[in-house]
C-alpha cells in the first residue's frame, strides 16, 4: 500500500494567493462590468517588460543556441562560472563583503530555494518565524515534517513566532529562548518594514551565541534608499559563519516569468550532525543541487548576467524607480483615506490598516467589491496580520494613481 506524506495533511489552508485568485475569479464572473475596471495590486508580480539589455542577451543567446558550435547542452549545476563571478563581483565583493563566486548557487527561484534548503536541514531544529510572514517558510516546513501539528489559532508546534506588529515596527527582536533556525526577510515581505544595521547585529549576536542559523531573505534588497540600511547579512560581522542568503532577480529585473535567482551558502557556515560534530553546510548543497537540479537554462543565465552590465544597472534602476514611485502615491493616497501605513519606504509593498470593526478579509472584499481593486488580506500572512492588507507598488503608473483614487474614494 502506498503511503502519502501525512504532512501535507497539517496544512491549514490553501496558499494564500490561490484563495485570492478564486475570489477574483467569483467577483468576475459575478460582475462582469465591475470586472473591466479591475485592478491588481495582491500578488507582488512585476508589470513593466523586462530591460532592454536582458531583451538584447537573450536574443544573442538564442541564436548561439542554434549553431552547432556555440550550442549549450547541460551546464553546471550550480550555474556558469561567468554568472557566479558576476554575482559575487557585483552584489557582494564591489561592497567590500567577503563572498566567492562557489558560494553562490543560481536557481530558478528565492521561493524555490526557501523550499529546497530544508534538504540539507535537519528535521528536529527549532524554528523562528516572523508573525506575520511570507507562508512559504512555514509551509515548507510543515511539508518536510519539521513541524507539529497547528492549534486551533493555525499555529504549528514547533515554531517560536516571533510577533511584529506597529509597536516593534514590524521588525522582531531576538527571542529569549533557544532556536535553531531563524527566517528574517528584509525588506520585508509582506509589511515593507526594513531591518537596521543594530536589529540585524543583534540576530547574528544571538546566531552566533546559540549556534543557530539564519535564513536571510533579500528578495527585495533592490528597493532599500536609506543608506543606513544593510542590503545583505553579510554586511554583520559574523554573519558569514551564521547566515544564509537569499537573493532573486525576479523583483529587480522583473524576472518574476523568466525565473531565476540565487543563494549565498558561506564555505565556513557549520551546522551540527546527529552526533554533534560540526560540519559545513556548503558541500551539502552542492551535493543536493547537483542531485536535484539540471540548473538554470543557458538563455536565462546570460539574460540575469546583462543585469549587470553598465546598461543593465542603469535599466533596472529604473525599474525600481517606477515601481516606488507608484509606492509613494499608493502611502500618499492611503494616508489622506485616513488609514496607518508602514511600508512603501525602502520596499514595495505598503502594510495598511484595515477600518476599525473590519477584519482583513473583510477589508479585501469591500475594496474589491466597492473600489474594484485587488489587495492581499494580512491575516493571510499570520495571526499578526489580521487588521492590515498589503497593497503592493507593482503597478503602471496610471494603475497607482487610479488605486489612490479609489482609497480615497472607499466610503468605509
Ligand atoms: C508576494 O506577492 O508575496 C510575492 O509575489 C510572492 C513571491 O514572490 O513568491
Amino acid at each position: 500500500m502506498a503511503s502519502l506524506n501525512d504532512n501535507y495533511l497539517k496544512l491549514k489552508a490553501g496558499y494564500l494567493f490561490p484563495e485570492i485568485g478564486r475570489r477574483v475569479k467569483a467577483f468576475n464572473d459575478a460582475n462582469p462590468a465591475a470586472a473591466a475596471r479591475l485592478i491588481r495590486c495582491g500578488i507582488g508580480d512585476v508589470t513593466e517588460p523586462l530591460p532592454a539589455a536582458v531583451v538584447a542577451a537573450l536574443h544573442k543567446a538564442v541564436d548561439e543556441m542554434a549553431v552547432r558550435s556555440t550550442f549549450k547542452g547541460y551546464g553546471p549545476e550550480q550555474g556558469y562560472e561567468w554568472l557566479r563571478a558576476a554575482i559575487a563581483e557585483n552584489d557582494f565583493r564591489a561592497h567590500g563583503l567577503d563572498v566567492a563566486d562557489d558560494e553562490i548557487f543560481v536557481s530558478d527561484g528565492s521561493k524555490c530555494d526557501c523550499g529546497a534548503i530544508l534538504d540539507i536541514m535537519g528535521a528536529s531544529n527549532r524554528l523562528a518565524i516572523t508573525d506575520p510572514v511570507y507562508p512559504v517558510y512555514v509551509d515548507t516546513n510543515v511539508m518536510a515534517g519539521h513541524t507539529g501539528e497547528a492549534d486551533a489559532t493555525g499555529a504549528y508546534a514547533g515554531i517560536t513566532y516571533l510577533p511584529c506588529t506597529a509597536q516593534n515596527g514590524f521588525i522582531p527582536e531576538p527571542p529569549k529562548e533557544h532556536v535553531d533556525v531563524i527566517y528574517l526577510c528584509s525588506p520585508n515581505n509582506p509589511t515593507g518594514a526594513t531591518a537596521s544595521r543594530a536589529q540585524l547585529e543583534a540576530w547574528v549576536k544571538y546566531a552566533l551565541a546559540n549556534r543557530s542559523i539564519i535564513l536571510f531573505d533579500a528578495a527585495y534588497e533592490a528597493y532599500i534608499s536609506d543608506p543606513t540600511i544593510p542590503h545583505s547579512i553579510y554586511e554583520i560581522p559574523g554573519a558569514r559563519e551564521c547566515a544564509i542568503e537569499f537573493r532573486s532577480f525576479s523583483k529587480n529585473g522583473g524576472f518574476t516569468g523568466v525565473r531565476c535567482a540565487f543563494t549565498v551558502v558561506p564555505k565556513t557556515l557549520l551546522a551540527s550532525t546527529a552526533s554533534g560534530e560540526f560540519k559545513p553546510l556548503h558541500p551539502l548543497w552542492s551535493r543536493r543541487m547537483t542531485t536535484k537540479f539540471n540548473g538554470v537554462s543557458y538563455l536565462v543565465q546570460r539574460a540575469a548576467e546583462a543585469l549587470y552590465s553598465p546598461e543593465g544597472k542603469a535599466q533596472v534602476a529604473a525599474l525600481v524607480e517606477h515601481y516606488m514611485g507608484n509606492a509613494k502615491i499608493l502611502v500618499a493616497g492611503a494616508k489622506a483615506a485616513g488609514h496607518r501605513v508602514f511600508g512603501g519606504v525602502n520596499a514595495p509593498y505598503i502594510w495598511v490598516d484595515a477600518p476599525k470593526g473590519h477584519t482583513s478579509w473583510q477589508a479585501f472584499d469591500r475594496i474589491l467589491n466597492e473600489s474594484n481593486v485587488v489587495i492581499t488580506p494580512g491575516s493571510g500572512f499570520g495571526s499578526n496580520g489580521e487588521g492590515w492588507f498589503r497593497v503592493s507598488g507593482f503597478n503602471s503608473r496610471a494603475n497607482a494613481e487610479e488605486v489612490s483614487r479609489r482609497l480615497q474614494a472607499l466610503n468605509w
